[in-house]
């Protein structure tokens, strides 16, 4: 098919051939991806406003009327447990003169606007709106914040401001297959830990999903025990997630504690495994519990990065203050050992003579959200 491109589109047609290209003979994506801000307009269009994207876990919204709030990008919302039990998320901006009604997290019986008190439900009806007695045609039953899509897949609650997007689980089935001896339903989350991230998302999302970077910054942590050169990529035929595959080294990884996921295969016993729902849930497992990496894209300079340990309520409940800071001094010290080559490149991407690089066997995932990547943004360059 002709690559139909805008014509001020800042990627070269000859670019988007080398990240076609299969993955033996293929490309990263070029440095405007990443810096180019026009690129970040056009993500913003044809990603964050399509696509599902991982807001909580569901014991995050336990009860009746726990509510968070999240900023998609221009758009603040709030995912809320509704009196009927049922999650919605809706948009958090108020339908008067457009003040968002809520910040933060917590648990209410109803949001109140803070400018001039009008009122909504849990599921966003207009309760009430002091004095506007006297106006002709005002209709409280037409006021209501407006709700956006909404679906919980293994614990993950994702949202999508796409009224006609396709649903998500029909999409994740292959992915779904890969995970089904862990309980991912049954996880909570045990800490959390945040970070500043001054780069643009994509440089985290695709360090998270190669294992070829363990013999560097990871050399004396994960390499001694998931080596690169074991790690795998699970093809997705073109569906909109990645499954990375560590295996551990048995005689290393013996000494685990005991799993928390009672029908692992023998070698799920020793793996780590690393999983992209396009485009930004991250999420790691190994047989002693889960990591999610909530990616919350900001502008193409800026991301903010909340860790999740994730565990079985039970375990997570018995810990005291120091397993906790225990389990957050790990997370931290590992990620610590990813800034630095998510900084480096965010740096590099911006010098003059940077090109699109080679892509290895080992980042073969990053291949996969590349292909995703360019699916939406120039539509018209799918290989035919
Ligand atoms: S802006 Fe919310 S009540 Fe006026
Ligand atoms: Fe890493």
């Amino acid at each position: 098919m002709e690559n139909e491109l805008p014509l001020d589109f800042p990627l070269e047609e000859d670019d988007i051939r080398r990240v076609r290209a299969p993955l033996e003979q293929s490309w990263s994506l070029p440095p405007a991806a990443y810096t180019d801000q026009r690129i970040f307009s056009l993500e913003k269009q044809s990603i964050f406003a399509r696509d599902w994207l991982c807001v909580a876990r569901t014991d995050q919204l336990a009860k009746t009327g726990d509510y968070l709030s999240i900023d998609l990008l221009d758009q603040p919302v709030v995912v809320v447990r509704g009196r009927d039990g049922e999650l919605r998320a809706l948009s958090r901006v108020c339908v008067h003169r457009a003040m968002p009604v809520v910040e933060g997290s917590g648990n209410a019986t109803r949001f109140v606007c803070p400018y001039h008190h009008w009122t909504y439900e849990l599921d966003g009806a207009l309760r009430s709106a002091p004095m506007m007695d006297g106006l002709i045609d005002f209709d409280t039953s037409a006021c209501r914040l407006p709700e956006l899509r909404l679906e919980v897949w293994n614990g993950f609650v994702f949202v999508n401001r796409d009224a006609d997007a396709a649903p998500l689980a029909p999409q994740l089935e292959g992915l779904a297959r890969l995970i089904e001896n862990y309980d991912f339903d049954n996880l909570v989350t045990a800490a959390t830990t945040e970070f500043d991230s001054p780069w643009n998302w994509k440089i985290l999302v695709e360090n998270f999903m190669e294992a070829y970077h363990h013999i560097g910054p990871h050399k004396n942590t994960f390499e001694p025990v998931f080596p690169a050169r074991e790690s795998s990529v699970e093809d997705n035929a073109g569906a909109p997630w990645a499954f990375l595959r560590m295996p551990g080294k048995p005689h290393e990884t013996d000494q685990e504690i005991p799993g928390v996921f009672p029908g692992l295969s023998g070698a799920e016993q020793h793996q780590l495994l690393a999983m992209n729902v396009y485009p930004t849930l991250l999420f790691a497992a190994s047989p002693s519990g889960g990591v999610w990496y909530q990616v919350e894209p900001r502008t193409k300079d800026a991301m903010n990065l909340k860790i999740h340990y994730l565990l079985p309520a039970e375990i997570a409940e018995s810990l005291d203050e120091n397993a906790r800071n225990a389990i957050i001094g790990e997370v931290r010290a590992i990620h610590t050992e990813d800034i630095e080559v998510n900084e480096g490149p965010w740096r590099g991407l911006q010098a003059g003579l940077t090109r699109q690089g080679r892509l290895s066997r080992f980042e073969k995932a990053i291949w996969q959200l590349n292909q995703l990547w360019l699916d939406r943004l120039a539509p018209d360059s799918s290989p035919s």
